[in-house]
């Protein structure tokens, strides 16, 4: 099956060690770039409570939760303790020119 590549914004639109929240048909992401100048993507919600992973901090490889302080590797979407136990989804992501894309 072929990959479906979705524009998300332009590699400036997120600074190192931060990340932005892109909704797209209904499913919410979340895409990181770290601070080694990668781009990553997870679902965007925790899989705690479903609270909005973008409204988080970044920090190094991990992004940490606003509600409970629960945190994911977010290139693995491994769940690093408690309170979450569910790793986050993962997809692949691409910069081509200035503008960054997610295979969802
Ligand atoms: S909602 Fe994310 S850690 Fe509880």
């Amino acid at each position: 099956m072929s990959e479906t590549w979705i524009e998300v914004c332009a590699k400036d639109d997120i600074d190192e060690e931060d990340v932005l929240r892109f909704d797209h048909a209904g499913r919410t992401f979340a895409v990181y770039r770290s601070p080694d100048d990668e781009f990553f993507a997870t679902d965007g919600l925790c899989t705690h409570e479903k609270i909005h992973l973008a409204d988080g901090l970044v920090m190094d490889e991990i992004i940490e939760c606003p509600k409970h302080n629960g945190r994911f590797n977010y290139k693995t979407g491994e769940a690093k303790g408690a309170p979450v136990c569910v790793n986050l989804k993962t997809y692949p992501v691409k910069v081509e020119g200035d503008s960054v894309f997610i295979s969802i």
